[in-house]
């Protein structure tokens, strides 16, 4: 089994070019299948992460011509001709539910199953079908399958009871072909809406109101092909911020937009991190980690679920007792077990998780439980003593692009092991090897 082998104590330096978001890529690939244009569409800035990969064999399977190099995508609908997914596709992924919307709106049909994708506690669809029903879908299960078809969609007036990321998603790109007008209340407010907003209004649409809480959209006949340029990552250059602040190093995030991180550099300079804001990128300097207080994960523009792990790791290190309180998934604590293997202490009561800093993390053996849990061992395996090795890493190559390539650039000592190589074969791994590593920890 493939693993990363991390041996701890050096201060990561230099600077990462952040690419296209990973959650942004994948509702835009999906809303490929609105293009009824004989031209093809083109997507740049798109990463080399196992979930692309996976979401191109979801639309390849529906019959889309889908090709990837040099970090573009290009995606041809014409031939779209099944509406079934199969089981073993969804169970890959829970985005696929999102593929939902745009099939309905495209062929009036679509057959799945209840999607899989990270183990982060119940996931349900409740919104996603409640509101494509008020969109004139009718859905039913039928030996396993969620089966939804419609004579047409209908625009409709929709309260979301959560600001939920994909139904969102997926009711915009249902109501761009609706006959009529739809409103969607609270809607989620995240900057990968914003976007999705943006490429289907280069289709054609005509959609505003994303990044706020209320959409409008009114339905059009067609859409067509267009260019577009994925916005970067926001998750994954929080990540390598928070990489440099745990090894007490500086590093630079590029190509980003700052204000998408503001509620994670505000708790990132509470947390004592001394950050430097560019116009397209991000610093960690130096500082003295100290306890938060509490932190709490909310809907954008709160501080993202998704930096919760990794923002643990970094907290073992800091000075005093700091509160995370996980408000959007139920069970989102996976990482903690794994982390507790590693030196540090941390108690979890119901969605508040209570971590005691100053810990001296150990090297150990540790599993990633899903891709954010991932990356927060790889942040504590850099700040532990000794080496750790991080099982499961199928996971973190689901979200980050070369994830070991990128953090040798910046000096630290990680590689990858295992018969398989990564899915974004092609570059090697640089001359490091644990056995050689310098006695000389920063
Ligand atoms: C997306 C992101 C994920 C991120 C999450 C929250 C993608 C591919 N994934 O996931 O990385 O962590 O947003 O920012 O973009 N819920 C329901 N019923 C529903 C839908 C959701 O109860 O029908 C609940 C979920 O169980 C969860 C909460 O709403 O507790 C948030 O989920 P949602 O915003 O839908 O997240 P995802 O779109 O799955």
């Amino acid at each position: 089994m493939t693993c990363f082998i991390v041996e701890g104590g050096y201060a990561l330096e230099g600077s990462v070019e952040v690419k296209g978001a990973k959650n942004s890529m994948l509702p835009i690939m999906a809303a490929a299948i609105l293009n009824s244009d004989k031209r093809e569409i083109e997507l740049e800035n798109i990463p080399d992460i196992g979930d692309m990969h996976m979401k191109k064999k979801i639309l390849q399977s529906l019959g889309l011509q889908v090709s990837y190099a040099s970090n573009v995508l290009h995606l041809d609908s014409r031939e779209l001709c099944s509406h079934t997914i199969s089981a073993a596709l969804m169970k890959e992924m829970r985005s696929s539910i999102i593929i939902m919307g745009p099939m309905l709106a495209r062929l009036g049909k679509v057959r799945v199953t209840y999607p899989g994708g990270c183990s982060i506690g119940p996931r349900p669809i409740d919104l996603h079908l409640k509101g494509l029903e008020a969109l004139g879908a009718r859905i039913w299960e039928e030996k396993g399958f969620i089966v939804a078809s419609t004579p047409g969609l209908r625009g409709a007036e929709i309260h979301l009871d959560y600001p939920s990321v994909g139904a969102t998603e997926n009711l915009l790109m249902a109501a761009v072909l609706a006959r009529g007008n739809t409103v969607v209340h609270n809607a989620a407010r995240e900057p990968e809406i914003v976007d999705l907003q943006n490429f289907l209004n280069a289709m054609g649409a005509q959609v505003r109101g994303a990044g706020t809480e209320t959409l409008r959209i009114k339905g059009v006949e067609a859409l067509g092909s267009c260019r577009y340029r994925i916005i970067p990552d926001r998750i994954v250059a929080g990540t390598y911020l928070m990489a440099g602040a745990i090894t007490g190093g500086r590093v630079t995030v590029r190509g980003i937009i700052p204000s998408h991180l503001d509620a994670v550099v505000a708790k990132m300079q509470e947390a004592g991190v001394v950050l430097e804001v560019g116009e397209d990128s991000l610093s960690v300097l130096n500082g003295r980690l100290k306890a938060v207080g509490t932190l709490r994960t909310l809907p954008y523009p709160g501080f993202p679920t998704d930096l919760q792990s990794p923002m643990m790791a970094l907290l073992t290190r800091a000075g005093g007792r700091s509160n995370i309180v996980e408000s959007v998934f139920e069970a989102r604590f996976k990482h903690v077990e794994e982390l507790k293997r590693m030196n540090a202490r941390i108690s979890v009561e119901g969605r508040t998780a209570l971590v005691e800093g100053c810990a001296v993390l150990k090297g150990a053996v540790v599993s990633a439980t899903d891709l954010r849990a991932g990356a927060a061992l790889v942040l504590a395996g850099l700040a532990a003593e000794g080496t750790t090795i991080v099982k499961e890493i199928r996971h973190i190559d689901r979200g980050y692009e070369y994830l070991d390539l990128t953090m040798q650039k910046l000096g630290a000592h990680i590689i990858r092991s295992g018969e398989e190589q990564p899915a974004q074969a092609g570059q090697q791994n640089v001359a490091w090897n644990v056995a050689d590593v310098p006695s000389h920890p920063a």
